[in-house]
């Protein structure tokens, strides 16, 4: 087995092991963020069991979720069922799979956790995923919440600043880049969130 497919099987028995990784409600950046927005393409990477690919659907975006756990899919097709929406799940690794260029009106890639150099790869590809005018959102655990905060990965290499996330998406411009404290299990975290945007 290769430390690809093993990892895809550790996210499956996270996913088998709890009802949510993260929760069962919609990311509440993304909400503000793609809730004035008018409704697209939109492309969730890395989606998990489909929080937020389910509540974009219900905004009326067409949305194509992808992640590699078949457990965390099946979670959102029962999800969509449930809310009565259509979302395109796809099975795929991100690190080796090339999601179609110039197609999606909003990227999405929220709490996905890679070290440096397969982040780099993954985020030029949603990067190149956007269509003209189309906005690229990352939200994920910043490295200060290893002191400044709780919960998330104890690993430093796949934590990540506003700074790094900006570095490595050529070719758009930042609209938003930030350290943000939002209530977390009783206490607080640190998130680093971007939203860039490709020319029109
Ligand atoms: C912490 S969860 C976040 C899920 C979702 N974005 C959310 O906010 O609820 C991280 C997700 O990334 C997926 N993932 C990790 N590495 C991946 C890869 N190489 N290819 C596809 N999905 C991956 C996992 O299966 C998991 O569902």
């Amino acid at each position: 087995m290769t430390e690809h497919d093993e990892r895809r099987r550790a996210w499956d028995r996270r996913h088998a092991e709890r009802e949510h990784i993260e929760s069962g409600e919609p990311d509440p950046v993304l909400v503000g963020e793609a809730g004035p927005l008018p409704p697209g393409r939109a492309l969730d990477l890395a989606c998990g069991d489909g929080r937020n690919a389910v509540w974009l659907a219900r905004q009326g975006w067409h949305v194509t979720a992808v992640d590699f756990s078949s457990v965390a899919l099946d979670r959102g097709r029962r999800r969509a069922a449930e809310a009565e929406v259509e979302v395109d799940w796809q099975a795929h690794d991100l690190l080796t799979w090339i999601p179609p260029e110039g197609s999606f009106d909003l990227v999405s890639l929220v709490y996905l956790h890679l070290p440096p150099d397969e982040r780099r790869v993954v985020l030029r590809r949603a990067a190149r995923a956007l269509a003209p005018g189309g906005r690229l959102l990352v939200v994920g655990h910043h490295r200060r919440n290893l002191a400044e905060g709780v919960g998330g990965p104890q690993d430093p290499r796949v934590l990540y600043t506003e700074e790094e996330i900006v570095a490595e998406v050529p070719g758009v411009v930042v609209e938003r880049a930030e350290a943000r404290r939002a209530s977390h299990g009783g206490g607080q975290r640190v998130d680093a969130v971007v939203v860039a945007r490709r020319a029109p």
